[in-house]
């Protein structure tokens, strides 16, 4: 027997005890309370099991507990009072945390402030309104819920998704076509595993770790240029890919949506090439001077697979996200998540398909898109303030925007940002390695990330770290482009 669960009186807790090592079975039990107290998981005060439970759940006699009881009391580490057994003695406090163990990250840069484009603002979560949903989808949820669950995901959720798809974004698409994912990255790693061989792709500023999920499904990816209409689609037919994988609503990271023209001609060449359109809706819900613009996959969805993911919209905590497939497209996904559904969590997919049913979502949407709003305001006044050299582009929409800086000055804007413990992205690591369209410099701005409390310090640090008008003097008018 080399370690084991032991259930602590009073909290009912399992505790767990090593016994392996050399020496008696007393020797190496006193040892592991020893370690247990040492480290805190046996906190001053704590009753012990008795004897003859311990005994038992460890498989050792009752006198080695007893024994090994009696040495710790004497030793100081236990006292025993008659009538409420062995506790653990007050004086057997363990060292601090930091003290015991060593960091995990320590060369990890000190981060104050965080504009980082990849999360939501985190302390906007609709706590409290989860929190009703999750209660009713429980309490309403039949039995099978708890049982395996279907890797097309939960009725309950394809359903309202199919209804807010096709009212909110113009989606065309019925229950059965959606396969709920372990948010976006998942979707795209099973994409990646059934798309017809050749490459795939991607516009030239993007994810990394998207085309690197591509690329660890043996896909390898193409560039595509990227300018002020989004993806330039006419470079498409020369690629030799048969998928594309696009940000039409509000290209990542550059911003600004595909032109209506492009939209157009990208279902033209899916249509005459036999192509497949992988269309990213991360945060098409978030356009802040006119409507949303709607998917694309409404134009024709026997071409277009529909991604969209609670990531922006709630919490990337929630990995949950959603395709909505061609029908040729759909018995193969299903077959590629395997047999039962080992992604999403069943209540985490009923919580959210009552939090659609019920109105919350939009409710909730529609009071970040106020929230977003105002941050996306709040940076834009500043920068006309404080640096009206620097250009803002992709401020129509989403949760980021972002700084064109002159040449060569996007790395020392970088270094100056950490200096001041200020994490942001640059443009740079964005951009596919093969690309051949000019570069691009600037800072990514993740305006949605900080908490309100935090926002108007990180936008104080974020001008301390912007390079100076050529020539010196911080004067003239913000241009933001309004893409
Ligand atoms: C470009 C882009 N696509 C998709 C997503 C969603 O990813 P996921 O659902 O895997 O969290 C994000 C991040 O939220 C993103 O920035």
């Amino acid at each position: 027997m080399a370690e084991t669960w032991a259930n602590v009186p009073e909290s009912g807790a399992d505790l767990h005890l090593d016994l392996s090592g050399e020496g008696s079975l007393r020797g190496r039990l006193m040892r592991a309370l020893r370690e247990a107290i040492r480290s805190g998981r046996l906190a001053p005060g704590t009753r012990l099991p008795p004897h003859r439970s311990l005994a038992h759940d460890l498989g050792i006699a009752r006198n080695t507990v007893a024994n090994a009881y009696a040495e710790l009391v004497e030793e100081g580490w236990l006292y025993a009072r008659q009538g409420s057994g062995t506790r653990v003695a007050r004086r057997a406090t363990p060292l601090p945390l930091d003290r015991a163990r060593p960091s995990l990250h320590p060369h990890r840069p000190r981060v104050a402030h965080s504009l980082m484009p990849s999360s939501p603002d985190a302390a906007a979560f609709p706590r409290s309104a989860w929190l009703t949903s999750t209660r009713r989808a429980v309490a309403a949820a039949p039995n099978d819920a708890f049982g395996v669950g279907d890797p097309r995901g939960r009725a309950e959720l394809r359903e309202a998704l199919a209804e807010y798809l096709a009212r909110a974004r113009g989606v065309r698409t019925e229950p059965d076509r959606i396969v709920v994912c372990s948010g976006f990255a998942h979707a795209l790693q099973l994409l990646g595993g059934v798309l017809t061989a050749g490459p795939v792709a991607v516009e030239s500023y993007g994810l990394d770790f998207h085309r690197e999920l591509f690329e660890g499904a043996g896909r390898r990816t193409v560039p595509l240029s990227v300018d002020s209409h989004g993806a330039r689609i006419d470079e498409l037919p020369g690629t030799g890919a048969r998928a594309v994988l696009l940000t039409p609503a509000h290209q990542f990271p550059t911003g600004g949506p595909l032109h209506p023209e492009r939209r157009a001609a990208v279902v033209d060449w899916a249509r005459s090439h036999g192509g497949l359109v992988l269309e990213d809706d991360y945060d098409g819900e978030f356009r802040y001077d006119r409507q949303p613009v709607g998917a694309v996959q409404g134009l024709d969805p026997d071409r277009i697979v529909y991604l969209g993911s609670a990531s922006k919209s709630l919490s990337p905590a929630l990995r949950l996200g959603w395709m909505v497939l061609p029908p040729w497209l759909v018995d193969e996904i299903v077959a590629a998540k395997g047999p039962r559904e080992i992604w999403s969590s069943a209540i985490d997919q009923l919580a959210l398909a009552d939090f659609i049913a019920c109105g919350a979502y939009d409710r909730h949407l529609r009071r970040m898109r106020r929230h977003y709003r105002r941050r996306r305001d709040q940076l834009v006044g500043t920068l006309a303030e404080r640096a009206p050299h620097i250009q803002v582009s992709g401020i129509a929409a989403g949760l980021h925007a972002v700084l064109e800086l002159p040449e060569d000055t996007e790395a020392e804007a970088l270094r100056a940002a950490r200096r001041r413990g200020l994490a942001l992205d640059g443009l740079g690591p964005y951009r596919h390695p093969d690309s051949a369209m000019p570069r691009r410099e600037g800072l990514v701005i993740g305006y949605g990330t900080p908490p309100d409390h935090a926002f108007a310090a990180a936008l104080e640090a974020l001008c301390l770290t912007l390079p100076d008008p050529p020539g010196g003097g911080r004067s003239g008018a913000a241009r933001p482009d309004g893409t």
